[in-house]
């Protein structure tokens, strides 16, 4: 047996740990709530941004926008093939440099007083430069740590992060790097926003226990007489990570173009070995709100960025090994990610109900059961990270 293949107990013994209490409700809306999550975790923690399959050759960049910190990054792989971040912010008075989403070029120039800046964020000319009290040397661009694993691109906002990204992942790195995005060359994208939480929007796609009363109009091939609610077969728990174990339908019901879509991931995860490989039926759900499916048979990753208490942003991608060469090959890929939207419109409806309903403060708690245990973990590992947020930022006579 790989050291990684989860043991098949009840999934019920494997979520007994985390206990049965309530949830209060006011982690989902409170802004008090939501300021210490925003400090304790997303102004600190690696976040998933986007893929090197973004950075193709030298010179290239891309922008991202991270409402929660107000900021804008460049993320940029540099004339040496090296790749950097740094804020979209012209260190002369701050304007920003860019508003193209991505681009090409070695230079930043600032459209206002046209300072110049490398591709590694030194200032390399200004106009008129000498009567500025200040050297060029003074004037490099706030960098921002960055790393890769797997493909995926990372950033962290601590200017001196605890951790490498490797130390955060733990496990998890070498796990992502056997996945196809690590060796993905394009995907399709979609991206939504919504007047929801982030942990209430992220929990929906925790839980399987919605599937069947949710999704009967997309026809979700994923519950079953052996398996009514298509609950998982395991859950493992790694840090502030964790693991659930995809259920296999034994009678899936698949459309046609969806059978020709799968059929043709399956031929590429066949020839390179992942399917009925350790990680084939596993979903990651990497901290704070990242998620990738393993499944070759239909690889992508879901992740959700906080914009305040009650808005959220989520970005769905179906990652792609190769070109889509062939018209049925590129309209099997459009015909994946229009699925996954289909199955999303009726997500988005009820976690926008589920938001709404909580926004009163009359619901005081809310419940996870045993199978949404991955969402108890979350909210767990978030009030840890709040917790040590709070000791580290108060004098030490103050600690409780
Ligand atoms: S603000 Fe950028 S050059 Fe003046
Ligand atoms: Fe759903």
């Amino acid at each position: 047996m790989n050291e990684h293949t989860p043991i098949y107990t009840a999934p019920e013994e494997q979520v007994a740990w985390m206990g049965t209490d309530p949830i209060p409700a006011k982690a989902y809306y409170d802004p008090e709530w939501f300021e210490l999550e925003r400090r304790a975790i997303f102004m600190r923690t690696w976040l998933e941004v986007g893929h090197v399959c973004e950075l193709p050759e030298p010179g290239t960049w891309i922008r991202r926008e991270l409402e929660f910190a107000q900021a804008s990054i460049l993320i940029v792989r540099g004339k040496d093939g090296q790749i950097r971040a740094f804020y979209n912010a012209c260190t002369h008075r701050g304007t920003q440099l860019v508003e193209e989403e991505s681009g090409k070029g070695t230079n930043f120039l600032c459209p206002y007083h046209f300072w110049n800046f490398g591709d590694d964020g030194r200032l390399v000319a200004a106009p008129d430069f000498n009567r500025f009290a200040l050297t060029k040397e003074d004037c490099k661009i706030p960098k921002v740590s960055v790393d890769t694993c797997a493909g995926l691109i990372f950033v962290n906002l601590d200017p001196a992060p605890k951790q490498t990204l490797r130390e955060f992942l733990g496990d998890f790195a070498d796990r992502l790097e056997t996945l196809p995005v690590a060796r993905a060359t394009t995907f399709h994208e979609y991206c939504y926003d919504i007047d929801a939480n982030w942990k209430i929007t992220y929990d929906n796609f925790q839980e399987n226990y919605h599937l069947r009363h949710v999704h009967g109009r997309t026809g979700i091939a994923t519950v079953h007489a052996d398996n009514l609610y298509g609950y998982p077969t395991g859950y493992t728990f790694h840090g502030k990570h964790r693991t659930q174990t995809i259920w296999s339908n034994p009678e899936p019901q698949i459309k046609p173009m969806q059978g020709y879509n799968f059929g043709l991931a399956a031929k590429i995860g066949m020839e390179q070995g992942i399917i009925g490989g350790p990680e084939d039926r596993t979903y990651f759900a990497v901290f704070p709100s990242l998620f990738i499916i393993g499944t070759p048979i239909q690889h992508f990753s879901h992740k959700v960025y906080p914009i305040s208490a009650t808005r959220s942003r989520g970005v769905f991608r179906v990652y792609w090994i190769g070109e889509g060469d062939t018209a049925t090959k590129r309209y099997a890929r459009e015909y994946a990610l229009a699925g996954i939207r289909d199955i999303h419109t009726e997500d988005v409806n009820i976690i926008n109900r589920a938001q709404k309903g909580l926004l009163s403060g009359a619901i005081k708690n809310v419940h996870f059961m045993s199978m949404e245990g991955l969402c108890r973990h979350l909210y767990q590992q978030v009030v840890a990270e709040v917790e040590a947020y709070r000791n580290e930022s108060q004098p030490a006579g103050e600690r409780a």
